[in-house]
């Protein structure tokens, strides 16, 4: 999904969207999971999806970290506040890094891998970029068994001079099929004017058990963990894979 206005021409306003801080529990969990898993000292971590590094941004002082996006306005964002971490651009699906590292982390992007196949080459990415042992977490904000049809969420934040009020709607045209649509609605207010924009994005929808069975069929040993509560109420999962020893 590389033509969505928010990632490119309304990417600026990201911070106002989603501001680092909301970051820090989720942030939290994954380095006390990546912790227990790989154990204490320096660790290398790739971030696919990165974004504009608000989530990144909680985890480099512990992780020396590297970050994949196929948006060069997000990149140019994380780079600017994740100044320590390696940034290259990509799409998940297929990029080849010439580094292994010892943690994998796919978070809100994974929502952007749209059917079985997206899922099946991503993991061949994390799978290719991970040693022996190595940790793959990916946090999608829903399965199909409690994705929240019709949700609407909104938020307004202030910046200066500027004020963003964001409104989203998901909801799941066919059921039958592997997407669901969000529609997202940006009312801008620069100092005096107002402005409206609008943006349409294309997500996944998974049942857990997909999830699992793809997880385990490219060689990670998986488990399932209670993650954060999303916006619309639900306890979400994180799915962790640990790279089989013997591929
Ligand atoms: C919600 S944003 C990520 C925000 C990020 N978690 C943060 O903390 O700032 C989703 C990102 O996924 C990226 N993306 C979508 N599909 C991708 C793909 N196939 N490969 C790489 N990045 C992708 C988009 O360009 C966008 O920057």
């Amino acid at each position: 999904m590389t033509d969505a206005r928010l990632y490119h021409d309304l990417a600026q306003y990201w911070p106002l969207i989603s501001e680092p801080e909301e970051y820090a529990e989720a942030a939290g969990i994954i380095r006390a999971t990546l912790r227990e898993k790989l154990g204490d000292g320096p660790r290398a971590l790739l971030d696919l999806g990165v974004g504009g590094g608000h989530l990144l941004s909680h985890l480099t002082a512990d992780f020396d970290a590297a970050g994949v996006d196929l948006s060069a306005e997000m990149l140019a964002q994380s780079r600017a506040l994740n100044p320590t971490v390696e940034h290259h651009i990509g799409d998940m699906r297929s990029i080849r890094l010439d580094r292994k590292f010892d943690a994998v982390l796919i978070h809100d992007a994974i929502l952007y891998l749209l059917s079985e196949a997206d899922l099946r080459s991503t993991l061949q990415t994390a799978k290719a970029h991970l040693r022996p042992g190595g940790v793959l977490i990916m946090c999608p904000d829903w399965f199909r068994e409690y994705f929240p049809d019709g949700f609407v969420s909104h938020r307004t934040r202030r910046r200066g001079d500027t004020s963003l009020t964001y409104i989203e709607y998901v909801y799941d045209p066919d059921p039958a099929d592997t997407t669901v649509q969000t529609i997202m609605f940006f009312v801008i207010r620069d100092g005096g004017e107002v402005r409206v924009e609008q943006d349409t994005h294309t997500l996944g929808v998974f049942e857990k058990q997909t999830w699992l069975a793809l997880t385990e069929e490219a060689g990670f040993t998986v488990e399932t963990r209670p993650y954060v509560k999303a916006d619309y109420g639900q306890m979400v999962t994180m799915i962790v894979g640990v790279r089989d020893s013997s591929l």
